[in-house]
């Protein structure tokens, strides 16, 4: 007789025949600085997650490298918006006084910025709005400059995750230009209008001011439109590419590592991540079994590279696994 249970008798075998693995080394941390001093502030709807002003910033770096993550996505948040958010490119701006601080007292780690207008603008859209419209083409030059003055902080790697037309291969020009040709960029290619969402956007404090996303992200139930953003994203310079959310979006994750020979990235988004910290602490889940499972999930789909606000947790299951 067959008996498929000969190769799950023991854990021995089991982690013998085992398909997929994940290793820290894949994990990315997201961190979210803020403007002021001596400042730990705990977004509610994220369990385990604050925002840190600089001066604080130390304690979870020791967090983050003793437990082994070594990549962290950075999002800065303001003290001063306007409508064309110019604290987005400005050279004393949070994200860039973070870049310099982590590079300079934290230099193991591998730094990938955000660029995005949304957490710097007044009216909390991605690009420039006129209106009620959100601009296309006028925004590009604003995320090529976000762009630039974050490498020149010292960005190891430059992630659009605004979905504007053209950003990368404008980006890529503009890095280039001003002498960054060694600088990846990591395109958020695949990234959905979704309310998965909504608790970043309290830790961010970028919730749009009036309408919606929905004419810049992609329509949620679209996959063949995933495969073309992707193919432009290449196009253009893409050195990674992303499919955002991840666990809601295996399907696309599983279409693109398919389809591109390039490495995938799978955000695992904040209201993924909050869904599963409020069922674990109402007792109703086993968090550790979870997490593990979710974010093998998404490595078994095609992810190479899993943002994560459960990296460092994760990170230490590993580790006693
Ligand atoms: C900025 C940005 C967002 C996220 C990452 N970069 C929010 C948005 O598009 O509204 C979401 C991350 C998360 O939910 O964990 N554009
Ligand atoms: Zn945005």
């Amino acid at each position: 007789m067959r008996r498929m249970r000969r190769l799950r008798a023991s854990a021995a075998i089991r982690s013998l025949v085992q398909e997929t693995r994940l290793h820290k080394e894949q994990l990315v941390y997201p961190l979210f600085v803020t403007e002021g001093e001596n400042i730990k502030n705990p977004v509610d709807s994220m369990p385990g997650i604050y925002q840190y002003s600089i001066d604080r910033l130390g304690e979870e770096c020791e967090r983050i490298r003793e437990s082994g993550v070594r990549s962290l996505l950075l999002f800065g948040i303001p003290a001063h918006k306007d409508a064309a958010g110019s604290q987005a490119y400005d050279r004393d701006g949070i994200t860039q006084r973070a870049i310099r601080y982590l590079k300079k007292e934290w230099s193991a780690f591998l730094v990938i910025a955000d660029v995005c207008l949304c957490e710097y603008t007044s009216h909390g859209h991605c690009g420039l709005v006129d209106g009620c419209r959100i601009l296309n083409d006028e925004t590009l030059p604003l995320l090529v400059k976000m762009s630039v003055s974050l490498a020149e902080a010292g960005a190891d790697i430059i992630a659009p995750s605004d979905m504007m037309d053209g950003r990368v291969a404008a980006i890529r020009g503009g890095l280039d230009q001003a002498g960054f040709t060694e600088t990846p960029i990591l395109s958020y290619s695949a990234k959905y209008a979704s309310g998965y969402y909504a608790p970043f956007r309290d830790a961010a404090h970028s919730a749009p001011g009036f309408g919606d996303r929905k004419t810049y992200q992609m329509d949620p139930p679209n996959v063949r439109e995933a495969m073309r953003e992707m193919e432009a994203d290449i196009a253009e310079g893409a050195d990674i590419l992303m499919v955002k959310p991840g666990l809601a979006y295996l399907d696309v994750l599983r279409a693109a590592a398919e389809r591109f020979d390039y490495p995938m990235a799978a955000y695992n988004v904040s209201g993924e991540y909050a869904m599963v910290k409020a069922a674990a602490q109402n007792g109703w889940i086993d968090e550790r079994r979870i997490v593990m499972e979710n974010l093998l999930a998404m490595r078994r789909a095609g992810a190479d590279i899993i943002i994560t606000y459960h990296a460092l947790d994760a990170a230490g299951w590993l580790e006693d696994a």
